[in-house]
C-alpha cells in the first residue's frame, strides 16, 4: 500500500502537451498536477483521444512536454537529455503495451531478458530472473518458444515478465488488457496486480475498462486537457 509519509514516486507539475494539427495548436494536456505515491495503483480513464497515452508517454519520457515538469523517484524526467532518459527508463520503468510488442525473432525467454542484456546486466543472473518470472506468469515451459506460437494472453504475460525483469519501481501499462477477451484480460490484470503489489511497486494504468477501477487505489479521468482524480469508494482487494 501507499506510504503517505514517503515522498511520492511520481510528481507532475503544470504538465502541458500541445500538438499542432494543420498548423493549429491543440492542447491535449493542460497544466496537469498529480502526485502518485509509492506502491499505489493509479488508473487513468478517459475517452479515446483524451490524452491517456500522452500522459503515460510523458511520465516515461517517450514524449516531450511543452510545459511543466515530471519527477520520477526524485529525478526530473523533463530535464534529462535523450541518453540519460533512455538509461533512466531502462533502469527504473517497466512498460506494458496494448499490443505486447514482443520481438518475433527472439524466444520467450530472450524477450524477457532483453532489458537485462540492453542494460549490460549479468547474463546468467538475467536468465535466472527471467526464468523465475516466467514461472510466476505460468509460462516456464514456453521459455524457448517464439512469440507467434503464443496466444494473446500468453504474449501479454511474457510482456509483463519483461517489464518486471529489472525490478523497476514503476510500471506503466497502456491498455494492457485492451487486446484480450474479458476473461483472459481479467487473469492478466490480476497477475500484473499481484506481481506489482507484492513487490511494493507503483502501477499506473490507462484503460477504457471501468471495471478495473475497483482494483485501483485512485482513479484519474482525463477530459478536455484536465485530470480529475478521485478515490475509489468500493475497493476490491486481491
Ligand atoms: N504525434 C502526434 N501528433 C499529433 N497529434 C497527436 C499525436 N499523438 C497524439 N495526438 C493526439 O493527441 C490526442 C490524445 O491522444 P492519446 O493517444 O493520448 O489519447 P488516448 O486517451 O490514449 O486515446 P485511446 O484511448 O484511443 O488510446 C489525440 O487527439 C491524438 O490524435
Ligand atoms: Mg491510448
Amino acid at each position: 500500500m501507499a506510504n503517505p509519509t514517503a515522498s511520492p514516486l511520481i510528481r507532475i507539475s503544470g504538465l502541458t502537451r500541445t500538438y499542432s494539427e494543420g498548423g493549429q495548436p491543440r492542447r491535449v494536456l493542460d497544466q496537469i498536477d498529480l502526485d502518485i505515491q509509492r506502491g499505489e495503483f493509479f488508473v487513468m480513464l478517459g475517452k479515446s483521444g483524451s490524452g491517456k497515452s500522452t500522459l503515460l508517454n510523458l511520465i516515461s519520457g517517450v514524449d516531450k512536454a511543452d510545459g511543466g515538469q515530471v519527477w520520477v523517484d526524485g529525478t526530473e524526467i523533463t530535464g534529462l537529455d535523450e541518453r540519460r532518459l533512455t538509461l533512466f527508463r531502462r533502469d527504473h520503468i517497466g512498460i506494458v503495451f496494448q499490443f505486447f510488442n514482443l520481438i518475433p525473432t527472439l524466444t520467450v525467454l530472450e524477450n524477457v531478458t532483453m532489458p537485462v542484456e540492453l542494460g549490460g546486466g549479468n547474463r546468467s543472473a538475467g536468465r535466472t530472473a527471467g526464468l523465475a518470472l516466467l514461472e510466476r506468469v505460468g509460462l516456464a515451459d514456453r521459455a524457448d518458444a517464439f512469440p507467434d506460437k503464443l496466444s494473446g494472453g500468453e504474449q501479454q504475460r511474457v510482456a509483463i515478465a519483461r517489464a518486471l525483469v529489472r525490478s523497476p519501481k514503476l510500471v506503466l501499462a497502456d491498455e494492457p488488457t485492451g487486446n484480450l477477451d474479458d476473461e483472459t484480460g481479467e487473469k492478466v490484470l490480476r497477475l500484473l496486480l499481484e506481481l506489482t503489489r507484492e513487490a511494493g511497486k507503483t502501477l499506473v494504468m490507462a484503460t477504457h475498462n471501468p471495471e478495473i477501477v475497483r482494483w485501483a487505489d485512485r482513479v484519474g479521468r482525463v477530459h478536455d486537457g484536465k485530470l480529475v482524480v478521485s478515490p475509489v469508494d468500493e475497493k476490491f482487494v486481491l
